[in-house]
């Protein structure tokens, strides 16, 4: 998620920001990337892409078969439609306000209501996963989509005619966020349709429905509140951005910017440590009005409910009456995504991003191993287990750094009375363990024939002084991470390179800028989704999803297959097991920097959008949509 309200308040929190290691980016290319080839000059607007690595896994590299991409790319622009390659077919498969049951109102944006909304598709749809139906087949032509709807537009969602009041938008708004699961088919032309009436279909919303904790925090009086005082029932999840589909079937969607349901901090008690703390989150800076309409989200009177917010929460798409479950175990921070894979020694692996300015990119290991007998069991893989956070060295090499009570540091002398502590408080631990401030940590994926983890930082246009992880200054445009773990998950260092970094468009044929989402589709091939935010006026090209070559002499190259309407971003990205279906999530059409736009000059509104995609209907606002993509019964 980017857009004009994360530019006003998505700051830079952290204190370490600026005191890490100075290191110029000839430093780093001299020291770790000299072997390679470097393509273009080595100013920073002019960055190039390093080709290969440090690590010894580019003699692997070289050795891995190089996967090409066929397809033609797409040229850049900015424009209303989305574009894709020829020989491809686009196809809506849900939008913004699509009713989920057979007897749920169709949608009108000029009658909408909280309960209307609770039963039609979210807003601002991010994060895709298929749970293949039935569970565990590999070539299903009917699934459980997954998705997460991020955060609320107020100007884009509702008509500025006055017929709904603060209140009515504020729950509308809540109604609209978190979670939709929804059962897919496919017919015998390759295209999937939504089955309005199956009883897997079921939102999870942050204005009603109840969540459960677990893991260290779970009760803590940290997460007690007055509605709440067992600290163990949540009501809602929101700012769900990506997430993850775990091997046992489950789904996980991560909170990110939950800093922007909190406001009234003037107001709160600043000798309360957890006002203070709040602040580590960017609270103060921006908050939207929910605040005035539920005590819950107001700082002074309710200081502990923002730490019932930033968690990886697991949903059984399979179980419609299932309870949400908030994993305290794998810390709270800005989660952007969660990977989770099984490693050779059995243990469930989780690697996740947390994306602020200069934050920190963790792994949990589960304490039990996975049992492919035991689904039950492996539900709750996710509820114990160790978490680390990500340390980058100047010789190639990284370490993970535990984040126990007792270790490294986390002790009552800095602030630590319990793990619960660690775990609330995971990006403080990372401090003072000495984990490396990265440039905004987004998606993470991992490569599912090598092992390899490939993280996305987006960009990190505060940075004023490089680090060894994040060589440039002013890092307008983001870079990728990879990390070799020899498929070995559990190890406590790795190796690392620097796949790509962002460029601006047009230097170099191709290159994007500011990487969010990553997924690899069925041939083991990197694509990767961007979110400029305000910089797309800086690349003259929307958001897009381009194919990452990882292998072979064009590593690192990337080609637009994607591009998205005017204003949006292209956040999730979900391949069918046969990768014969690409789902696209399309996000808040017409919102970003509408008036940086020739075509249209001026800021969006509901009733005046730059471009009313998908339907192009007269009154109907543009909404944020999954499209999916097929090439006639073929692979993408
Ligand atoms: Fe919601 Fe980090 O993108
Ligand atoms: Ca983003
Ligand atoms: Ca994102
Ligand atoms: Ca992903």
């Amino acid at each position: 998620m980017q857009n004009e309200i994360v530019d006003i308040e998505d700051i830079a929190v952290n204190p370490r920001a600026q005191n890490s290691y100075t290191v110029t980016l000839s430093d780093i290319i001299e020291r770790n990337f000299s072997r390679r080839v470097v393509m273009g000059g080595m100013g920073a607007a002019a960055m190039s892409v390093l080709i290969g690595g440090c690590d010894g896994a580019e003699k692997n590299a070289s050795e891995m078969p190089v996967k090409s991409f066929d397809f033609e790319e797409i040229p850049h622009g900015v424009d209303e439609n989305i574009h894709f390659p020829k020989g491809y077919e686009a196809d809506i498969l849900i939008r913004w306000g699509d009713p989920l049951h057979a007897d749920a109102p169709n949608f009108d944006p000029y009658a909408q209501s909280a309960s209307k909304q609770a039963r039609q598709f979210g807003f601002n749809n991010d994060y895709i996963g298929l749970a293949p139906l039935p569970m565990g087949s590999e070539n299903a032509s009917s699934g459980l989509l997954c998705v997460n709807h991020e955060y609320a537009i107020t100007h884009m969602m509702f008509p500025d005619d006055g017929s709904l009041s603060g209140k009515d938008k504020s729950d509308i708004e809540q109604a609209a966020l978190g979670n939709s699961i929804v059962e897919v088919k496919r017919d015998k032309n390759q295209k999937w349709h939504v089955v309005q009436d199956s009883p897997f279909n079921r939102r999870i919303t942050m204005l009603e429905t109840p969540i459960t904790v677990d893991g260290p925090a779970a009760g803590h009086q940290r997460l007690q509140t007055p509605q709440d005082k067992t600290g163990r029932n949540i009501t809602g999840t929101f700012q769900n951005c990506a997430g993850g589909m775990t091997p046992w079937g489950t789904y996980l969607t991560c909170e990110e910017n939950i800093n922007h349901a909190f406001g009234n901090i003037n107001h709160a008690d600043q000798n309360n440590p957890e006002i203070q703390k709040a602040k580590r989150f960017g609270v103060g800076k921006y908050s939207n009005n929910w605040y005035k309409y539920d005590p819950r989200f107001d700082l002074k009177a309710t200081p502990n409910e923002i730490n019932r917010f930033g968690w990886v929460v697991e949903i059984d798409p399979y179980d419609p009456t299932s309870q949400p479950v908030k994993h305290t175990a794998l810390g709270r921070c800005k989660h952007e995504g969660c990977s989770v894979t099984i490693d050779k020694s059995g243990y469930a692996v989780a690697y996740m991003g947390d994306d602020q300015h200069f934050e920190y990119l963790y792994k949990f290991v589960s304490k039990a191993k996975y049992d492919p007998k035991n689904r039950k069991a492996n539900l709750s893989l996710l509820s114990e287990g160790t978490l680390f956070a990500a340390q980058f060295n100047e010789d190639g090499k990284m370490n993970w750094l535990e984040l126990t009570f007792g270790k490294n540091g986390l002790t009552p002398e800095n602030g630590f009375a319990s793990q619960a502590d660690v775990m609330i408080d995971a990006r403080i631990a990372g401090d003072i363990v000495g984990a490396t401030p990265l440039d905004r940590p987004e998606d993470v994926e991992i490569h599912p024939e090598n092992g390899r983890i490939y993280v996305s930082l987006t960009k990190n246009e505060k940075r004023k002084e490089g680090n060894i992880a994040n060589p440039r200054t002013d890092n307008i445009f983001g870079h990728i991470l990879e990390i070799s773990t020899q498929n070995d998950h559990l190890a406590q260092s790795a190796t690392w390179d620097i796949l790509l970094f962002g460029d601006k468009t047009g230097s170099y044929k191709g290159r994007l800028a500011c990487p969010d989402n990553l997924a690899f589709d069925g041939q083991a091939r990197l694509w990767a989704s961007t979110d400029q935010g305000s910089a797309w006026s800086k690349t003259g090209n929307s958001d897009g999803l381009y194919a990452v070559t990882t292998e072979g002499k064009e590593r690192g190259y990337a080609k637009l297959f994607f591009r998205s309407p005017v204003g949006a971003e292209t956040t999730g990205l979900c391949f069918t097991k046969d990768s014969k279906t690409l789902f696209i999530s399309v996000q808040h059409p017409s919102a970003d920097d509408t008036d940086k736009w020739d075509g249209f000059g001026r800021k969006s509104t509901f009733s005046d959008p730059a471009t009313r995609w998908p339907d192009f209907q007269a009154n109907m606002p543009p909404r944020p949509s999954v499209v999916q993509i097929t090439r006639k019964g073929k692979m993408i």
